[in-house]
């Protein structure tokens, strides 16, 4: 309890009093209103400006004892900041990612001792966060799997996350799905027309293709992955969207499936960032003139655009094709100057 400057006022006006006093931004919200009697008490910041009251109202300025209001914490920073020591503070992460109930952060090695503490406050901040994972280093391996700790809530790491109007359904530890990509995958989806074949050669859990058969009845997609686990919720994920007459899954290697495959695409969307080069010559072998291809590739430096569109140049005449890139741009830092490229690129021949 906390002694504080209090209008008083009889309760038959206390709602007018205090619709007031907010107007006026004196009421202090950090305490709770008090009642007693036939009054009640509003902690006010300051008299200044409670003249009018005093006259319309009858109130009566008086000391009174508060009950400080137990208020949430808008942001990580405010909740952290309560936690964690004053020289800690410029550590403290300024982004967390969402995927359905699951949070995901990188906890810097300075805070690391308070993992438990900062997932705590995550769950606390996010009502529907049920886990907290902390993100150890960068995507490895062929299947692009992060390593997590579990550092509050848990065991179970499977979810479904809604986006765009769909779901997905992906457990963290056994398949890629970064939410971070969602608006790559709405612009991608926006450019697809009317019967279009399209490819999706590197299809994870399926948020490329499911998201432009959602949004265009008359598509044919081919979609690819060579991890079983993300196969699997490539499936499960096929039909939660109920697109099963769209979207054809394969299970394997894009470079192998494909090898004898007869149908040309409109389009192939490559997102495979850190080795997607590699597939480039298949890809533009399967793909009609004037098609396009959506690719995402890794590179470095202030400069990573344009050796992006110089090195996917020079490899298309090298395999062989002329190509036009119509658009570029970085979409994430996967590490300290190190960005994910998208390309739009048109076949010429
Ligand atoms: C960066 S993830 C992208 C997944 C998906 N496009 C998305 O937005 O979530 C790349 C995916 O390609 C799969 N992959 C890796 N090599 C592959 C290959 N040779 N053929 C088919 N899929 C492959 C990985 O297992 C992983 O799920």
């Amino acid at each position: 309890m906390e002694e504080k400057i209090a209008v008083k006022v009889e309760r038959c006006k206390a709602e007018e009093v205090r619709r007031k006093l907010q107007l006026l931004r004196l009421i202090d919200n950090d305490f709770k209103p008090m009642f007693e009697g036939g009054y009640v008490y509003f902690p006010v910041k300051t008299v200044n400006g409670l003249n009018s009251l005093h006259k319309e109202y009858s109130v009566e300025v008086v000391q009174a004892f508060f009950e400080k209001r137990l208020r949430k914490p808008k942001s990580l920073r405010e909740a952290l900041e309560k936690i964690l020591p004053n020289d800690l503070h410029s550590y403290i992460p300024s982004s967390i990612d969402l995927v359905g109930d699951i949070a995901l952060i990188t906890i810097p090695e300075k805070l690391e001792s308070y993992s438990r503490e900062i997932g705590t406050a995550i769950i606390d901040l996010y009502p529907r966060v049920k886990t907290v994972l902390s993100k150890q280093g960068e995507t490895i391996g062929e299947y692009r799997i992060r390593l997590f700790n579990i550092i509050a809530g848990g065991p179970d790491t499977e979810t479904i996350h809604r986006e765009h109007g769909c779901m997905y359904k992906v457990d963290l530890m056994k398949a890629f799905f970064n939410s971070r990509m969602s608006g790559e995958r709405l612009r991608v989806a926006l450019q697809v027309r009317d019967k279009e074949n399209i490819l999706d050669m590197f299809a994870g859990v399926g948020p490329f293709s499911i998201l432009i058969a959602k949004k265009n009845p008359t598509v044919t997609i081919t979609a690819i992955e060579l991890n079983p686990d993300a196969y699997n919720y490539l499936l499960t994920n096929i039909s939660l969207n109920k697109v099963e007459d769209r979207v054809k899954p394969y299970l394997g290697d894009a470079r192998q499936i494909l090898e004898d495959f007869k149908p040309i695409f409109d389009r192939i969307i490559m997102d495979l960032p850190f080795n997607s080069l590699n597939f480039l010559d298949i890809a533009l072998s399967k793909l009609k003139n004037h098609g396009v291809i959506h690719l995402y590739h890794v590179e470095s430096g202030v400069d990573s655009i344009d050796r992006a569109k110089l090195r996917v140049t020079r490899l298309a005449e090298e395999i062989g094709h002329r190509i036009e890139i119509t658009y570029s741009r970085q979409v994430l830092e996967v590490a300290p100057r190190k960005f994910i490229i998208a390309l739009d690129i048109k076949k010429i021949s």
